[in-house]
């Protein structure tokens, strides 16, 4: 089956079509059409993320982003002739996208000019969790599309979406005989959250620890500004750490390594940013501008922070719930010094399994991925019923 999926979070807008196929233990994607649109460079300026203007911005390139989808995608389309239809069909969804700046202009034009789609089986949107005000804007133009298109919609966790973004490009299986890949743990590090969660079967999860603070994602960019670095810190981050490590100064400035002797997995990074803030007062009080090698230094030893947290929290995890699966998912597992490093657990008997960089930041591949696994167990909300929720848990 196809599914176009929408994914309006955070600060990317994003339209997939995927192929799908095969049954819940196997089952098989085939990306046909990925558009994305980052709104970084708008957010840049402010050194963050701003609701409002994500909002905007989500409104504004939804369309060209169905365009760029349907291209990629070479989608079939049939234009409406009867006009009395295109408008009583234009008629039902005005309200349900009344408040998203335009987009219903938008959309009329732009299925004037192309028609419906004839063979995308099943919509799918992110619902949560994210911006409410970005969240929106997907959730009001899936279910107008759901409505003009006549075809069912489901509402996707975001956070499924980047756990089930592991199954886009490889088969997750245990090939010591035959054995299952349950019970799995997704360690989740975005820059919204860090979680690590048991998975007893797909779609049957079990948060066992998470951040009381700050999500990892977070830390990097709050320590990037710290540094005078640009929105969003973690590339950033991890460049200048790189050079640390490739300089053997990774471990010149101390840092702490917050929870890491706590019993349980939860998690606090908010202290480690203040950490990195008090060192930096104490060894500039007076200079503004930070010097390069000590933005290096300071780089270097907060990866150092992050990586030991990240593995001791995660081995405790893997031993106390018998996980032969480990999944890392999220956008900060773009970064390559973690990714070496989680890696290794495959040394101990766990199969780990990662998305490609390109697919670890937020992206609507994986909403649609997510998507049929929820169709498959018929898992699925009824449409007037789907609204954002800013805290969605898994
Ligand atoms: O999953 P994601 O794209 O959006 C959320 O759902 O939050 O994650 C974005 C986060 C940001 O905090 C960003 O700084 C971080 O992922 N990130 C990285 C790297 N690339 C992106 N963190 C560390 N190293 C990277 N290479
Ligand atoms: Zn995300």
């Amino acid at each position: 089956m196809k599914i176009l999926s929408i994914e309006t979070s955070c600060d990317e807008t994003g339209i997939a079509i995927i192929e799908a196929n095969g049954d819940f233990e196997n089952p098989q994607f085939k990306i046909l059409g990925n558009a994305l649109h980052s709104q970084i460079d708008i957010h840049k300026e402010y050194g963050g993320v701003f609701p409002k203007i994500a909002k905007r911005e989500h409104a504004h390139n939804i369309i060209p982003m169905l365009q760029k989808a349907f291209e990629d995608a070479s989608v079939a389309t049939e234009k409406i002739l009867d006009k009395n239809i295109f408008e009583e069909k234009f008629s039902k969804i005005e309200k349900i996208l009344e408040r998203e700046d335009g987009l219903y202009t938008l959309l009329k034009n732009f299925t004037e000019q192309n028609g419906i789609p004839k063979d995308i089986d099943l919509i799918s949107v992110t619902s949560g969790p994210g911006l409410e005000p970005a969240l929106w804007v997907g959730i009001s133009f899936a279910k107008g599309l759901s409505v003009l298109w006549d075809k069912p919609l489901l509402a996707i966790n975001h956070m499924e979406g980047h756990i089930m973004s592991v199954l886009l490009e490889e088969k997750l299986e245990n090939t010591q005989n035959n054995k299952s890949i349950f019970p799995a743990l997704a360690l989740l590090i975005s820059g919204g959250h860090t979680e690590l969660v048991k998975i007893n079967n797909w779609g049957s999860y079990e948060v066992i620890g998470k951040t009381k603070d700050d999500a990892v994602g977070e830390a990097y960019d709050k320590v990037a500004r710290l540094l005078g670095l640009s929105y969003p810190g973690g590339p950033e981050i991890a460049r200048l750490a790189k050079k640390s490590r490739s300089e053997g100064t990774q471990d010149k400035i101390e840092l702490p390594r917050p929870m890491i002797s706590h019993e349980g997995f939860d998690f606090s990074f908010s202290g480690l940013k203040t950490a990195v803030r008090y060192q930096i007062e104490k060894d500039f009080p007076e200079i503004t501008e930070i010097p390069n090698e000590y933005k290096i230094l300071i780089a270097g030893a907060f990866e150092e922070s992050v990586k030991d947290v990240l593995i001791k929290k995660t081995r405790e995890a893997v031993e106390k719930t018998g996980a032969k699966t480990l999944i890392v998912a999220g956008g900060v597992i773009a970064n390559e010094y973690l990714r070496e490093n989680l890696e290794k657990f495959s040394d101990e008997d766990v199969s780990v399994h990662f998305p490609s960089i390109k697919l670890s930041t937020d992206n609507a591949v994986m909403i649609a991925a997510a998507a049929y696994m929820n169709f498959l167990q018929n898992k699925i909300t009824p449409t007037d019923q789907i609204r954002a929720e800013g805290n969605l848990s898994l």
